[in-house]
């Protein structure tokens, strides 16, 4: 019997692997995440850690539970909250939850590319703010999502079910990726498919390469009727600029799930016109969660039982 950590309450059936096999699970009885002092003494001494991606499990936390952690397991598809090489340093393995997700986060993507084309969110606010006074003629034109050009940066399996959706509303689907991926739409020089948009999506990791991919400039090659939509990870997006470029009409709207500081919200994005702002939630459906923490949970197990889990991520990735 192994003794694993489990850094927050899960979705119920989301540890039953673990269960099910036999291993002690560690948890506090309260639902508060655990501080970087916290988490680096709770890892001490146990064998396997099941993590969100609000736990940094940095070289500290890594060097505090070498000599016993054998998994990391995070209950995200995105690994950016670990030191991947600091595991690989201390013979640890990591995990992730690819696949289960990309359905869900895809419909959300999808959600937010209607809302933020169609104006969704300022109009239902002044709506309930009892600010709208009836039907006109001009009244919160948005810009048409059939017919649009969407520009999907990154096609991994998100991008792809984005994709997908987006063949049903009839848009023309570009997408950019790191090598080519010899399917229609594929452009090899990201700068080029931005001057061709209507609406951006991005379905990239955070990696050194992708942070502020979407820059101060690239903002400038976008069409001031152009919409960005980020659910891969904020620091994609270099949200000052974002915000300016909302703030003089250079772009015309966003619809973000992510943020560069989270749960910090960039003051000037709040106020910037015409974005459609929600909390991480690309992936929050009670089916989905509960198959990430399933998943997880069975990649700690086959560690811990001395297999290989399919879903490994490496320091390369
Ligand atoms: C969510 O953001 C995830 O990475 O799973």
């Amino acid at each position: 019997m192994a003794r694993v950590l489990v850094t927050r309450h899960l979705p119920a059936g989301g540890l039953d692997p673990l269960r099910d096999a036999g291993h002690e699970l560690i948890q506090r009885a309260d639902d508060v995440a655990l501080t970087h002092d916290e988490l680096r003494s709770a890892v001490a001494g146990t064998d396997a850690i099941v993590c969100l991606l609000t736990d940094v499990i940095d070289a500290d936390v890594v060097a505090a539970g070498a000599k016993t952690v054998k998994v990391v397991a995070n209950v995200a598809v995105g690994f950016n909250n670990i030191d991947v090489a600091a595991c690989r340093d201390a013979g640890i393995v990591v995990c992730n939850t690819p696949g289960v997700l990309d359905e869900t986060t895809a419909d959300l993507a999808f959600a937010l590319i209607l809302a933020a084309c169609r104006r969704l969110s300022e109009s239902e606010r002044d709506l309930r703010a009892g600010r709208w006074s009836g039907w006109e003629i001009g009244q919160y034109l948005g810009v048409d999502v059939h017919g649009a050009t969407l520009a999907l940066v990154g096609y991994g399996r998100i991008g792809q079910a984005v994709a997908k959706r987006a063949a049903g509303f009839g848009m023309r689907v570009l997408h950019y990726a790191r090598r080519p991926t010899g399917e229609v739409g594929y452009v090899a020089d990201l700068d080029a498919m931005l001057a061709e948009a209507d609406v951006v999506s991005l379905h990239v990791p955070l990696t050194a390469d992708t942070h502020h991919l979407i820059d101060a400039h690239r903002l400038t090659l976008l069409r001031p009727t152009a919409v960005v939509v980020n659910t891969a990870r904020g620091p994609v997006v270099d949200e000052l600029a974002l915000a300016r470029a909302l703030e003089e009409g250079r772009l015309f709207a966003a619809g973000l799930d992510v943020y560069e500081r989270e749960p910090e919200i960039e003051p000037r994005l709040l106020a910037a016109p015409r974005t459609v702002l929600l909390p991480h939630i690309g992936s929050a459906s009670v089916a989905t969660r509960t198959r990430m923490a399933r998943l997880a949970a069975s990649a700690a197990v086959d560690v811990l039982a001395g297999r290989t889990p399919v879903n490994i991520v490496s320091a390369d990735a």
